[in-house]
């Protein structure tokens, strides 16, 4: 018995987890003051890129003597210049649960080659970061896009620890709380949370990040790209928006509109309640479908952004086949687009719940979950 088709359709069928879905008030034409043509090096250009920083500091919060910078290559530019300026002055310690945690493991050890505790967890749980040395410096991820497990808090992070931390937080930042005095290095892109453009990364730095950064000289040659001191010192025009090299103003532009608009739902608090009730009409669901459950093993690690699912009736005999029917029934059905799980996480479904996305298309999506998995259940049965 099919279930019927259900009556609402998601207004917004974009729940991608990055690029993400454009804040709901977005158009083109908002975009109409980005200085095109322009150098990013006249005064326009950099009061543009200067108050894309201070006003990053502003929604999140971000400690006045932290230094925040708009790097090169999206989220991971900002995590390779850290790990390649930072790291090998001390033992490192990786921490990783899914495959992005997996990928800056692999850079350490096998491209740096730095005597590394590799801590890892399966897909769906997460490492105890109580086992972590903080003397040494520690590499994670706060929230695991590819598997939807998050950090639940920085309680474990000693606040007198010698080592530094390292955090990709793309998919946390403006969606959960970043405790900032725990985190020494901290860096995301425009592209996830607040459905920004990609291309840019920003890359923010504790004092005594600087700090490691002017008393320390790692022992490989640095790209330009990569260079974030000169003689010995902080390059501080990074920090003010005289960036490396030279950066999109109509993506600059678009982060600029973003900011506002999560100014005008209340800013983080505003941010990160959109993505816990986003997270929530999920696990409604789930809790009320035997079929179904959260990747995440631990609700007080599910994430609030990248919500992993996966089918647990036992009429399934080929996961990967079926949740890949399943997404592109959906797709074809033109209610939601991207949401097959991650190429190398466990099969399912994965539905971005960040601050952009409207609760009330989250929810319009549930009944239409129910009714792709019993289509394929039916096909299933019909194929057998
Ligand atoms: C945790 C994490 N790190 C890094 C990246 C790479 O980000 P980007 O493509 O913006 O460099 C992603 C992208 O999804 C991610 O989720």
């Amino acid at each position: 018995m099919v279930t019927n088709t259900p009556a609402t359709r998601p207004a917004n069928p974009r729940f991608s987890s990055g690029p993400c879905a454009k804040n709901p008030e977005f158009s083109l034409d908002k975009l109409a003051d980005a200085p095109l043509g322009r150098s990013h090096r006249a005064a326009v250009g950099k009061a543009k890129l200067l108050a894309a920083i201070e006003t990053t500091r502003e929604v999140l919060g971000i400690p006045a003597d932290y230094k925040i910078g708009i790097v090169p290559a999206s989220d991971t530019g900002a995590v390779e210049m850290a790990l390649w300026s930072l790291l090998g002055e001390r033992p490192a310690e990786m921490v990783a649960w899914e495959s992005f945690g997996a990928g800056w493991v692999t850079d350490v050890v096998k491209q740096l080659k730095i005597e590394a505790n590799v801590h890892t967890a399966e897909y769906g749980e997460i490492v105890d970061m109580a086992k972590v040395n903080y003397d040494n410096d520690v590499v994670f991820t706060w929230n695991g896009t590819t598997s939807g497990v998050r950090m639940a808090n920085g309680d474990a992070i000693p606040a007198d620890r010698a080592g530094l931390t390292i955090c990709d937080a793309t998919s946390a930042a403006f969606a959960m709380d970043l405790p900032w005095d725990k985190l020494d290095v901290t860096t995301f892109s425009w592209q996830k949370v607040l459905g920004g453009e990609a291309a840019h990364g920003m890359l923010i730095l504790s004092p005594r990040a600087v700090e490691r950064l002017e008393n320390y000289t790692p022992a490989w040659p640095l790209p330009k790209i990569f260079r974030l001191t000169k003689g010995g010192k902080l390059i501080d025009g990074i920090f003010t928006g005289a960036t490396i090299n030279t950066p999109s103003m109509l993506a600059v532009e678009d982060y600029l509109v973003a900011l506002d608009w999560a100014k005008s739902v209340g800013g983080l608090k505003g941010l990160i309640a959109r993505a816990d009730a986003n997270a929530a009409a999920i696990a409604k669901f789930v809790e009320t479908h035997d079929w179904i459950a959260n990747l995440a093993v631990d609700p007080a690690t599910a994430s609030t952004t990248s919500v992993c699912l996966k089918f647990t009736d036992d009429r399934i005999t080929d996961g990967a086949t079926f949740a890949k029917a399943v997404a592109k029934r959906l797709e074809a059905e033109g209610v939601a687009l991207d949401i097959g799980a991650y190429r190398d996480a466990p099969a399912g479904l994965r539905i971005w719940c960040g601050g952009t996305v409207e609760t009330s298309d989250v929810e319009a999506l549930m009944p239409w979950l129910d009714w792709a998995f019993n289509a394929e259940i039916e096909a299933l049965q019909a194929a057998a």
